[in-house]
C-alpha cells in the first residue's frame, strides 16, 4: 500500500492565495464531503460501472495491464477491475476518506490494490502506467495551471502508447457538482487541454442518471499517449 504516491512536491507559498491554500482547500473540502454524505446517493455514484470496465478492457485486454483510476473516491470500478481479474491496478484520490471507503467494501482484495492519497496536480509518479482513467475529476479543475499540471502528470505517468481514458461532463452538461462550480468539455476542448502528447482516438457521450433521477450528459474521450 502506498499512502503518499510518492514524494510531495516542495509546497509553495500560501500567501499569495494561490498554491498549498487551494490544495488545502481542495482537500478539505472533498474530505468533508466524504465524511459527511452517504456515497450511495451523491450526483455521480454508479451503482454499474460496466461503460468504463468495457472502454479499459477494450484498450487493455491483457489482464497484467498496469491501470491507474483517478480520482476513484468509492467506486466500484476498482471492485469491476479485480473482478475480470485485473492484476495491476491503483487508485489515487486527494480524499483518504474515499481510499478507506473503497478499501474497507474491498475487505482482504484490498490489499491486491495498490492506494494512493495525493492531488492529482502535485502526485509525482513513481512508475509509469499502461492506462489512466479519469471520471468526473479533471471537470473540477478551474485553473488553467491546474490544468496544465494535470496533463504535465498524465505525460510523464502514462507510458508512451498508454491510455487515457477521460470522462467530463459534455458542453450540454451540468455546471456545478459537489458543491464546486466545474467546467464542461467536447473532444476539440479535451484536446486543446491536453496538448501535441496525446492523440485522441475516439469519444463519445452518456447519459448519467443520478440517484435522485435527474440527467446528466458526460462526454468520454479514450486518448492514446504519444
Ligand atoms: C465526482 S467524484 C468521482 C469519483 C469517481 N471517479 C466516480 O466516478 O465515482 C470526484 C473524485 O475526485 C476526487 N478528487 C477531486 N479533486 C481531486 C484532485 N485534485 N486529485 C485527486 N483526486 C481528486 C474526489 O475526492 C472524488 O473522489
Amino acid at each position: 500500500m502506498n499512502e503518499n504516491g510518492g514524494k510531495p512536491k516542495k509546497s509553495s507559498s500560501s500567501s499569495d492565495g494561490s498554491g498549498s491554500d487551494k490544495q488545502l482547500d481542495r482537500r478539505e473540502h472533498w474530505k468533508q464531503l466524504y465524511e459527511t454524505a452517504d456515497t450511495t446517493h451523491v450526483n455521480w455514484y454508479q451503482d454499474s460501472v460496466s461503460c468504463s470496465l468495457d472502454r479499459i478492457q477494450d484498450v487493455a485486454p491483457d489482464m497484467t495491464t498496469s491501470i491507474i483510476d483517478v480520482g476513484g473516491g468509492g467506486s466500484i470500478l476498482v471492485d469491476g477491475l479485480l473482478d475480470r481479474g485485473y492484476t495491476s491496478i491503483s487508485v489515487l484520490d486527494i480524499a483518504l476518506p474515499a481510499i478507506e471507503l473503497s478499501r474497507n467494501r474491498l475487505g482482504e482484495r484490498a490489499s491486491l490494490v495498490n492506494w494512493i492519497v495525493a492531488d492529482v496536480c502535485r502526485f509525482e509518479p513513481e512508475r509509469t502506467y499502461e492506462v489512466w482513467h479519469d471520471r468526473a475529476v479533471f471537470h473540477f479543475l478551474l485553473e488553467p495551471t491546474d490544468r496544465k499540471a494535470y496533463r504535465d502528470v498524465a505525460r510523464r505517468a502514462i507510458s508512451p502508447g498508454g491510455k487515457l481514458i477521460i470522462s467530463t461532463f459534455a458542453i450540454e452538461g451540468p455546471f456545478r457538482c459537489a458543491g464546486l462550480d466545474v467546467r464542461q468539455y467536447g473532444s476539440s476542448e479535451m484536446a486543446d487541454e491536453l496538448g501535441g502528447d496525446f492523440l485522441l482516438e475516439r469519444s463519445e457521450t452518456e447519459t448519467h442518471i443520478t440517484p435522485g433521477g435527474e440527467e446528466q450528459l458526460f462526454w468520454c474521450g479514450i486518448f492514446s499517449r504519444k
